[in-house]
């Protein structure tokens, strides 16, 4: 059966010191919540504070991930991160594409799936990231626009390569604006998209993968968002910065019966 995830994506936000605060509290109210077998806590810190999170994430059950890796190998690349040295230091996740990526770096479907292939090739597990924007979901086009991203970004991939992705489905216009889309919403895009996966792969292996919803998911609507059939837990933006808030909603994943 298929893992339930709830990921917290820190974004450019906080200093050393911040973190390593953050992180602390989480440990402590980890170890409150009670851990459920299968079911995976990740948190992506930014780069530099990567190291420090996977020490202390030894003595709790969290798991580490990257923001964004290099869709190149090694070289003469500045400022880039490979998915070897991510791999050197334990790193077990990674987010791709996701839509501040594609919008501001101008990230493309193919550039995309570059980094899911370093990825996998260092054995780390991507969380790619799918969503339309809000003119899109205006024009009635978020199923075009998740179907290419999806088709583009991860089809090439072999049954024994999806397996071992994550795919956390971001409507844009929900991301940092406290616009939720509606459980009913994400229910909807997250069955198109496990429809998708089972018309390529086959439908055992898409009931493996886990899709993920991100985008103003919060202690107060986490729990109808993960009660869907097809929403597997959360990547979470903003209510990961507060040890509180993200734990409520480890815990709204660790409640939900399915
Ligand atoms: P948000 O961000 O929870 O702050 O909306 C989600 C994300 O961008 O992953």
């Amino acid at each position: 059966m298929r893992k339930k995830i709830v990921a917290g994506n820190w974004k450019m936000n906080k200093t050393f010191e911040e973190a390593n605060e953050l992180i602390d509290d989480l440990v402590e109210a980890l170890e409150e919540t009670t851990p459920k077998r299968d079911n995976i806590v990740i948190v992506c810190p930014p780069f530099p504070y990567l190291e420090m999170a996977s020490d202390i994430a030894s003595d709790s059950y969290y798991s580490v991930g990257a923001q964004d890796v290099s869709a190149e190998e090694s070289g003469a690349f500045t400022g880039e991160v490979s998915a070897a040295m991510l791999q050197s230091m334990d790193i077990e996740y990674c987010i791709v594409g996701h839509s501040e990526r594609r919008a501001y770096h101008g990230e493309s479907d193919s550039l995309i799936a570059r980094k899911v292939n370093q990825l996998l090739a260092n054995k780390i597990q991507p969380i790619v990231c799918c969503g339309e924007v809000l003119e899109e979901r205006e024009a009635n086009r978020q199923f075009d626009v998740v179907r290419r991203q999806i088709t583009d970004g991860l089809f090439h991939l072999s049954d024994q390569q999806i397996l071992n992705v994550v795919i956390a489905y971001e409507p844009v216009w929900a991301i940092g604006t406290g616009k939720t889309a509606s459980p009913e919403q994400a229910q909807e895009m997250h069955a198109f998209i496990r429809s998708l996966l089972a018309e390529k792969y086959g439908k055992p292996i898409a009931n493996e993968i886990s899709i993920l919803y991100g985008g103003s998911c919060k202690p107060s609507n986490a729990k109808e968002l993960f009660a869907n059939p097809d929403v597997d837990g959360g990547l979470i933006g903003g209510a990961s910065l507060k040890a509180s808030d993200f734990i409520q909603i480890v815990a709204a994943m660790n409640d939900a019966r399915k």
